[in-house]
């Protein structure tokens, strides 16, 4: 039986793209800042892929619980050089706090 609607099912698999940009995002940076030796830097932004891939998993049991469909979507190049490590600081916290 499904119980998700076809819209919800699509907003829920284009947040799921998301998710997945924003890990593919902090893994670009975790291995730029690992390229510059702030290993502890990249190990954190490392951890925080994790995280969205936490979420991941967490809006593909709701749409598998439902009776979804889980599409999974094109994901866009993440961006893979900085200035500095303030400018991967920052652009990290612009994801947070928009
Ligand atoms: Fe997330």
């Amino acid at each position: 039986m499904v119980l998700i609607s076809k819209k919800f099912n699509e907003a829920l698999n284009e947040q799921i793209k998301e998710e997945l940009e924003s890990g593919y995002l902090y893994l670009s940076m975790s291995f730029w800042l690992e390229e510059q030796a702030f290993h502890n830097l990249a190990n954190w932004y490392y951890i925080q892929a994790q995280e969205e891939y936490i979420h991941v998993k967490k809006f593909i049991d709701y749409i598998v619980e439902t009776g979804g469909t889980v599409e999974l979507l094109g994901l866009q190049k993440p961006k893979s050089d900085w200035e500095s490590v303030k400018e991967v600081i920052d652009a990290g916290y612009a994801m947070n706090f928009p």
